[in-house]
């Protein structure tokens, strides 16, 4: 390639899938000499990753296109060029309208199109406008280069993409498609080569990761279970994770995993959405909550120290006072160590868009989510707390704020810091907690001559 350092500057919304994809849209791109960049100033080629999921999306992709408008009049007035280009699921749900907006924009393109990215780049360097939002026959899977970029020694890997639950409150099933699992030998390759280049840690990833069945040695289907058997069996790898997983996936097999495979991290995010079965009903979910005890209870009888983070939405439409206190009532039985909660708000195209006339009013919905996350902040700092005066093994992969500091990730996901040295980052150390904070811990390094 003669078009050797260009800069590349991505900006990431959204969930871990997305950022997955980013990491891979910037290893495609290096082979057309693109270097990903940390700031826009004077980059070539600009990819906004969007996510559709919450409130305004659209609206916050269209003030950063003003911003970065200014970057490229600015270039384009020194005599450059720039690329504009929205990605993922808002170029997915919105990519006429984006180009029609946006005249400054090059390129718009969905999440299954990332391998088709070094054409549509010659399309759009030759001054093409393209559109790219096909749900295409052949996997981007099978495209994406071998090369990997891995940020600290935690990846990601996305082993299954899309979904077929259409809860109704979700934009998921149009934006990213139907469930596709991509095949078993694919991601053990993908995995060596992570824990090749230093990941310790994997977290396996899918909008629905646990109906993953990808297609094994002579067309029999791999379920999460067996895959996570042997990903966990690489030399080098110390942990493994997935997200997000649905309660209806949760099959005996994946249950059992948790107290095999030591590796496989107590803690597991397991969304819920409503604790109110007429509202779990009504949002499709295909659920109920004593499903969803069940499976708890379950986990926690194979692995005893695990916990558990989730997602609620507040005020969905027909969400009575009842309902909520149902919500607030199963968040105390399960008794969460994180837990994500979001005010409903209509997503156009779903079938919960169409339930105005049921619509909690606003200022109750806030009143609701405001003393659901008041209980949910006082699990978390409930759960912190129970860390206290605990040994527990960190991997850190950053330094910290402050000077001296590391920063790392618990068994459990939490925060942890600590006064260390930066050698230490890459590897998972043995840190006592000495102080719980609501977001975060801190401790100090375990010596090897204290743990005799
Ligand atoms: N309104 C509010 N929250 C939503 N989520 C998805 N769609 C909506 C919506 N329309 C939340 C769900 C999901 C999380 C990623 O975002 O809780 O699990
Ligand atoms: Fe969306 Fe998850 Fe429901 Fe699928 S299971 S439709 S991704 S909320």
């Amino acid at each position: 390639m003669t078009n050797a350092h260009k800069k590349l500057f991505i900006k990431t919304w959204g969930c871990q899938m997305n950022v997955y994809d980013s990491n891979r849209m910037s290893d495609i791109l290096s082979a057309l000499g693109y270097k990903t960049v940390d700031a826009p100033e004077g980059a070539d080629m600009m990819i906004l990753n969007t996510c559709h999921i919450r409130e305004k999306a659209t609206d916050k992709v269209f003030s950063e296109l003003g911003r970065l408008r200014v970057h490229k009049e600015e270039k384009e007035a020194a005599g450059g060029k720039m690329i504009i280009a929205v990605a993922g699921c808002v170029a997915q749900a919105e990519g006429d309208f984006i180009l029609e907006r946006a005249p400054y924009v090059s390129m718009v393109f969905g999440p299954q199109t990332y391998h088709e990215l070094p054409e549509m780049v010659i399309k759009a360097g030759g001054g093409e406008r393209v559109i790219n939002t096909e749900f295409p026959s052949v996997s981007k899977f099978d495209h994406l280069p071998d090369q990997h970029t891995i940020e600290g020694s935690a990846a990601y890997l996305s082993i299954q993409e899309g979904c077929d639950k259409f809860c109704t409150f979700c934009v998921v099933p149009y934006t990213r498609g139907g469930e596709y699992s991509r095949s078993a030998q694919e991601i053990m390759d993908e995995a060596h080569r992570l824990v090749d280049q230093g990941a310790l840690e994997i977290m396996l990833l899918g909008q629905n990761v646990n109906a993953f069945h990808g297609a094994g040695k002579n067309g029999r289907a791999v379920g999460l279970a067996e895959l996570i058997r042997n990903i966990s069996e690489i030399k080098g790898l110390e942990r493994v994770r997935y997200s997000t997983s649905h309660p209806r996936d949760m099959d005996d097999d994946l249950i059992r995993v948790h107290g095999e495979v030591q590796k496989l991290m107590p803690f597991l995010h397991l969304p819920v959405q409503s604790g109110s079965n007429k509202i779990l009903e009504a949002m499709n979910r295909k659920h109920k909550t004593d499903i969803y005890l069940d499976v708890i209870a379950k986990l926690r009888k194979a692995r005893p120290d695990i916990a558990f983070s989730s997602d609620y939405i507040i005020g969905f439409p027909g969400e009575t006072d009842q309902d909520f206190e149902d919500s607030l009532e199963l968040a105390r039985t399960v008794g969460y160590a994180s837990c994500y909660s979001f005010k409903y708000s209509a997503r156009p195209g779903t079938p919960a868009a169409n339930l105005q006339a049921a619509l909690v009013p606003e200022h109750i919905a806030s009143e609701r989510l405001k003393r659901f996350q008041a209980l949910i902040n006082e699990q978390q700092a409930a759960f912190n707390k129970s860390c206290e005066g605990k040994v527990l093994p960190i991997l850190f992969d950053r330094k910290g704020r402050k000077q001296g500091q590391l920063s790392g990730r618990s068994p459990y996901s939490q925060s942890v810091y600590v006064n260390g040295n930066e050698r230490l980052i890459g590897n998972i150390v043995d840190v006592k907690i000495t102080e719980a904070f609501d977001n975060s811990l801190t401790g100090d390094i375990v010596m090897a001559d204290d743990v005799a």
